[in-house]
């Protein structure tokens, strides 16, 4: 019997998949067919894929064409599949011709004519896009115009920032529509991404969903839990997706250290401590007290995550230590406890701390070094060293694609959506902002 396999994303399964798992079929007696998982194609910075992999199975399945299906899951699988299914063809369409040369050292590799017109990729471009404004042309909002490219299904149409030359001036780099007013900006997408200075967040992320837009929001997404209950409520009753756009709530390794923490690989978690310290000029508008700048305001919403994730929302206290200087926070050092457990974070925008992220569990500890809030790498650790493990993901660029993605698969799936970052953390996140807004348990340092 000859044993043919062939691999692909299948992605929006069209004719010219059809057609190559006919030809490989033809090469043979039985057919394999690996089909990417979803963070393999993550992780090979594929980030455009529409159908999950449990539809792409499905599709593949579907053409009866395939004896067994497998699904391919990691770099370099190719040469292990090989030796486990005795396979004696590998089979790949003519695209990739050289590519796989080096599999034949192990079986015959035979690169079949690819079908011309068409692909997942013109298939992607064809559906529908989520057109997107942006308001506020600062630096974020460069860095989010070059991610969004990576990412499929998205069209970055105009700008508005109520200083006319800047946004002008911002519009003419990326070859976008300066946008006279937020009721102009309205007229020419159906989403907005908010990277205007913190205090202008809930007017804008407001009027854009009055406006019947779907909003992505920098952190924090506003700075008290009224506002941020009220927006919630306001894009739910109006079927809109309503986003904080916190790029390490989105990323891999983010991800896969959650769950693997809350799978008990380190025991039961005792202790989180994270730090977010980033020093700024002092003539920032960062720094400027009058438009809410500060280190808890600027970067309270990165240690919260790991906090509130792994610890949950119901926290009994939450106190505050702060430095402070021409009235803004330099340094904060927060301590919560729950019923459970504690956690301690510390945010600066004019004091630097290492930054890295620690959890404490009754069986180990994971460590993820600095900068933790860009996390690529991580560590479980044990008491018995031999059992300690790395991980290693993609962080691909600035890291914005990953929420970017979120964000239009979320809109475009028409509410069928699980956001990866709660409504419940979002409003932890804003009551605990309001209180340290406040003076409430805050304890000032000369
Ligand atoms: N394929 C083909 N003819 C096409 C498109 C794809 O023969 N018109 C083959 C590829 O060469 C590969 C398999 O189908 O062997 C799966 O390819 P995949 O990458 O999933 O599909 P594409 O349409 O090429 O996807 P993309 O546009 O995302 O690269």
């Amino acid at each position: 019997m000859t044993k043919v396999i062939t691999y692909g994303t299948f992605d929006l399964f069209h004719e010219g998949h059809l057609n190559l798992l006919k030809r490989a079929k033809a090469l043979g007696d039985w057919l394999i067919v690996g089909v990417t998982t979803d963070n393999f194609d993550l992780q090979r910075g594929k980030l455009n894929t529409c159908d999950n992999v449990m539809e792409r199975i499905e599709a593949v399945k579907a053409t009866g064409l395939a004896d067994q299906i497998i699904i391919e899951e990691y770099r370099g699988q190719k040469i292990d599949d090989i030796h486990r299914y005795g396979v004696d063809i590998f089979a790949i369409g003519s695209d990739w011709t050289g590519y796989f040369d080096y599999l034949k050292e192990f079986c015959q590799v035979v690169y079949l004519p690819r079908t011309e017109g068409i692909s997942s990729t013109q298939l992607r471009d064809e559906r529908p896009t989520v057109t997107m404004g942006i308001i506020g042309t600062g630096s974020i909002a460069r860095r989010f115009v070059k991610e969004a490219e990576f990412v499929a299904s998205n069209s970055i149409t105009a700008a508005y920032n109520p200083d006319e030359k800047e946004c002008k001036a911002f519009c003419k780099e990326f070859g976008l529509e300066p946008a006279g007013s937020l009721k102009a900006l309205f007229g020419k997408c159906n989403a907005v991404y908010i990277a205007s200075p913190h205090y202008t967040h809930y007017d804008y992320a407001k009027a854009a969903l009055q406006a019947d837009k779907h909003v992505l929001c920098e952190t924090p997404l506003v700075l008290n839990e009224a506002e941020a209950k009220e927006l919630f409520k306001i894009a739910k009753d109006s079927g809109l997706v309503l986003m904080m756009a916190h790029k390490t709530a989105y990323c891999p390794a983010f991800g896969h250290l959650v769950t693997l923490l809350q799978s008990g690989a380190i025991g039961e978690i005792v202790d989180v401590k994270a730090a977010t310290t980033t020093l700024t000029d002092e003539k920032d508008a960062k720094m400027d007290s009058t438009r809410f700048g500060g280190s808890m305001n600027e970067n309270g919403c990165f240690p919260l995550l790991p906090i509130f994730r792994l610890l949950g929302t119901n926290y009994r206290k939450c106190y505050f230590v702060s430095k402070y200087k021409d009235g803004v926070d330099i340094y904060t050092k927060g301590i919560i406890f729950t019923d459970s457990a504690s956690a301690t974070f510390e945010v600066g925008l004019g004091a630097k701390t290492e930054g890295s992220l620690v959890v404490s569990g009754t069986k180990g500890y994971a460590y993820v070094p600095a900068p933790w809030w860009k996390t690529s790498y991580f560590e479980l650790r044990y008491e018995d060293q031999n059992q300690n493990k790395k991980f290693f993901y993609p962080f691909d660029g600035e890291g914005l694609r990953y929420e970017i993605k979120e964000f239009v698969s979320a809109i475009l799936a028409n509410g069928y959506f699980y956001s990866r970052l709660p409504v419940g953390e979002i409003l932890a996140m804003s009551r605990i902002q309001e209180d340290f807004i406040n003076g409430k348990k805050v304890r000032i340092l000369k």
